[in-house]
């Protein structure tokens, strides 16, 4: 597995890949199996699979949410090397943002609702970070998780938008047994956060199959102790984000 550091040695990956099928997992680290299944599927798909890793500080809004934001470098290569992925690029922020991100990718309406409303800057900071990504990198599919369904569905959009080659592959969330959608930012939840954050996904299944209003759900899960950000219906999804204690978890269940 190589380990590329630089733009300037990605690009000169890229160049020695020639037409060779890639599949890209953009990650900010702290890996976990939802990420693992990505990777599976873009080393199952194409003949090399890359994987980047960096926590993108245009994307947070908060700088003690980047602060608190996991680290588990050692552990992450650990586990790529294990998942047979070829090639893993980590790129500092100076290299990335030469322009100091003056240049910008925005999106002007699905990027302001749900995870937006409340996080202003935050999906044009995804988006920045994804293009340069696809730019560098040129994989012929790139890997996305439905568990970040609005992010997915944007992604999806600037590709059609600036006419990129890529092929956006949508991934079904991977959850713990007991439901709770796998997220970096689990590892932050206290043990009894830890215990009541299932009802989240449990609470959101049975309103889909029940015909709940998201109103209904919200008032639940304000009962079960949630702080409730949003619940909405969006592309055929119940949609959600709570906060338990400093930790948001997000979620969504198709909507039948
Ligand atoms: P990160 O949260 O590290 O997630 C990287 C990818 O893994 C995303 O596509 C996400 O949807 C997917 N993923 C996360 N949890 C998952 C789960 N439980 N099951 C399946 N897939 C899961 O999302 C980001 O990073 C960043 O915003 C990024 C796109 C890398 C841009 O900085």
């Amino acid at each position: 597995m190589r380990v590329v550091e630089s733009v300037a040695g990605l690009q000169a990956a890229r160049r020695s890949r020639g037409a060779d099928d890639c599949g890209l997992v953009p990650t900010m680290g702290a890996l976990h199996e939802g990420h693992l299944s990505l990777v599976r599927r873009a080393r199952a798909e194409n003949s090399e699979a890359w994987v980047s890793i960096f926590v993108n500080p245009a994307q947070f809004d908060d700088p003690r949410d980047l602060k608190s934001y996991p680290g588990t470098l050692d552990a992450d290569l650990g586990m790529l090397r294990g998942a047979g992925v070829d090639l893993v690029f980590l790129p500092r922020e100076a290299d990335i943002y030469p322009d100091g991100y003056r240049y910008r990718v925005t999106e002007t309406e699905l990027s302001l609702k749900f995870c937006g409303a409340g996080r202003p800057g935050h999906f044009e900071g995804v988006l920045t970070i994804v293009l340069k990504l696809l730019m560098l990198a040129r994989p012929r599919r790139a890997y996305f998780g439905e568990k970040d369904f609005q992010q997915l569905r944007l992604v999806e959009g600037m590709t059609r938008a600036f006419f990129l080659d890529t092929e956006i592959v949508p991934c079904e969330p991977m959850r713990e047994s007991d439901g709770l959608a796998m997220s970096s930012l689990n590892r932050l939840l206290e043990p009894p956060e830890r215990e009541r954050a299932p009802v989240l996904h449990r609470l959101l299944a049975r309103s889909v199959t029940e015909r709940q209003s998201t109103d209904a759900v919200a008032a639940e899960l304000k009962r079960a102790g949630f702080a409730v950000e949003y619940i909405e219906d969006y592309n055929g999804r119940r949609l959600a984000a709570v906060r338990l204690g400093r930790v948001r978890l997000i979620d969504n269940v198709a909507h039948p």
